[in-house]
């Protein structure tokens, strides 16, 4: 991959992009560090760019290219730890709701640095099993979690895995990465056993307004769906029974302590994160 310095992205510089010959991966690296543009963008005449967004349709492998690069660097250093670990009170209601035996067979789906697994693992869970786009996610995962799990690079879009694998599937903070969430989605349902369940956590959504500004910093298009659409999508799918709940964080920061940011940067937009909390929707797959 060639790396190249930043500048706002006007019509010189995205000729110069078109101009990377066809095959050729090409990525600016934003001021803010994060990846921008694939050179698989060539084609895209019409395109219409924001600062450092690129706000149209990609193809799924291009999408996952740019995802997988800004992950990578994310899983080094202890920012994918950190991450995980600010997920962490989100996965509570779950837990508690979840009871794991011998024939449990857990997937984790967008897993990170596997602190979701891990957590399974110490509350009974001994079949897991892990996907991430990015290497370097999977490498962290694998230092943290027993042996026997199995852990794949991989996408969700085309899960390595059997029909009717596993009892479990979860997944956070991870699906509206994707470009289509259904099939997605789908791909779960196709790798979950009859009578099996599925569960996704996530904090960009619709109604939770204090994250819409995420869109505008992350490098890659994410999905902003609503809690209808992605309970429709889940039904679509084939899952029953498909609920939808709010978790609220427990622990939060005072304004004495908030330090704005890129995706903080007013501690009233943070306070309506809190307020509107993350989505929790799960679904059941019948027995068919
Ligand atoms: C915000 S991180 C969350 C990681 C982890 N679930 C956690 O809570 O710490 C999103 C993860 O989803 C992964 N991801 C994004 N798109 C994916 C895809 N199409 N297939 C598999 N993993 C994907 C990323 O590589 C990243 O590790």
């Amino acid at each position: 991959m060639l790396h190249v310095p930043w500048s706002p992205i006007n019509a010189s510089t995205r000729s110069r992009i078109i101009a990377v010959p066809s095959g050729q991966t090409l990525a600016c690296k934003s001021e803010y560090g994060g990846w921008v543009l694939s050179g698989a963008l060539r084609e895209r005449e019409n395109s219409t760019f924001a600062m450092n967004k690129l706000k149209n349709p990609m193809l799924a492998e291009e999408h996952e290219t740019i995802t997988a690069a800004v992950f990578n660097e994310w899983s080094q250093g202890d920012r994918g730890v950190k991450m995980a670990e600010g997920h962490n009170e989100l996965l509570d209601p779950l837990f508690e709701s979840w009871v794991f035996n011998e024939q449990s067979r857990l997937l984790d789906v967008g897993c990170g640095v596997g602190a979701a697994l891990s957590r399974a693992h110490k509350s009974g869970a001994e079949h897991l099993a892990g996907l991430d786009l990015a290497q370097g996610m999977i490498d962290k995962a694998k230092e943290s979690l027993p042996s026997q799990a199995d852990l794949q690079v991989g996408s969700v879009l085309s899960l390595p895995w059997e029909g009717s694998s596993f009892s479990h599937v979860l997944s956070v903070e991870a699906l509206y990465y994707i470009d289509e969430p259904l099939d997605a989605i789908s791909e779960i349902y196709r790798v979950l056993k009859s009578g099996g369940t599925f569960s996704m956590i996530i904090e960009f959504f619709w109604e939770n307004k204090g994250t819409h500004i995420w869109a505008d910093n992350l490098p890659m298009k994410i999905t902003n769906w609503s809690e209808q659409q992605w309970c429709t999508a889940f039904s679509e799918a084939g899952f029953t029974d498909v609920t939808s709940n709010r978790v609220i964080r427990k622990s939060t920061t005072d304004e004495d302590a908030f330090k704005p940011s890129k995706y903080w940067p007013s501690y009233e937009q943070y306070t309506d994160y809190i307020k509107e909390g993350a989505l929790w929707v799960s679904g059941y797959k019948g027995n068919q």
